[in-house]
């Protein structure tokens, strides 16, 4: 008989999933800075069991700059919470967004990689390419579609980000450090993989929690 597993988790967007929920008469308007509103939130998920807490993100407001803001935005970084999530939870899996196309694999990577050793080995990365035109303009892309790139570039740009982030995950092998107080010797020095394009060569300056795998998820096409 085939057993099915059933994943549940949480998808928190600041103080609600409706636009309006922040005028609830039980709502804090100023709950999505407030770490103890977040910190409750993944405390009750632990406790409920849940699999995991997952956080989108865009680099922007989500909606033209010179409007007065409707509903409280993602405003903190993903990763940065997550990392204060880590330090109050011990099973729950952290998920976080972070977009392929205004960042550079080796930032994604480090960071992911460092928030896998301070959780414990809990993270997982939701790669999106960003179709959010509000995000383009920060990074200093014009208003219009023609002046922010076709999907397929988006696309194409996220699969090799996607390929060299998981080729620095990899880039120590499992018994790379040795940390040999006698000899002296910290690493073999060699490490197993290299990753080359035209880009980028390099590795990572930290081996992945051991025996895990990098583990990457994406709510894109
Ligand atoms: C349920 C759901 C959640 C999404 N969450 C995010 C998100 O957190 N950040 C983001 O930039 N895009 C998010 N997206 C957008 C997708 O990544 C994708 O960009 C969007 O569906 C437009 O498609 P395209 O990228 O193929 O043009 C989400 C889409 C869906 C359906």
């Amino acid at each position: 008989m085939t057993v099915h597993e059933l994943h549940l988790g949480v998808n928190v967007l600041s103080d609600g999933m409706h636009p309006a929920a922040w005028r609830h008469s039980s709502a804090n308007p100023h709950w999505f800075t407030d770490p103890a509103y977040w910190i409750d939130i993944a405390r009750a998920a632990e406790r409920g069991t849940l699999d995991a807490l997952f956080l989108a993100d865009s680099p922007s407001l989500f909606q033209e700059p010179d409007q007065p803001l409707v509903a409280p935005p993602l405003a903190l970084d993903p990763i940065v919470l997550l990392s204060t999530l880590a330090s109050v939870t011990t099973h729950l899996g952290l998920i976080g967004t972070v977009s392929t196309s205004f960042e550079e694999p080796y930032n994604v990577a480090r960071r992911f990689a460092s928030l896998d050793h301070l959780s414990r080995g809990r993270v997982a990365w939701n790669v999106v390419t960003s179709s959010d035109p509000f995000a383009w303009q920060n990074f200093g892309h014009g208003p219009v579609p023609d002046e922010q790139p076709p999907r397929a570039e988006r696309y194409g740009r996220a699969a090799e980000f996607i390929d060299i982030v998981r080729a620095l995950w990899d880039s120590w092998d499992d018994d790379a450090v040795l940390a040999d107080k006698r000899t002296g010797a910290f690493s073999r020095g060699l490490f197993r993989r290299e990753y080359t394009s035209t880009t980028l060569r390099g590795h990572l300056g930290l081996a992945r929690v051991p025996d895990r795998r990098s583990r990457v998820v994406s709510r894109s096409a």
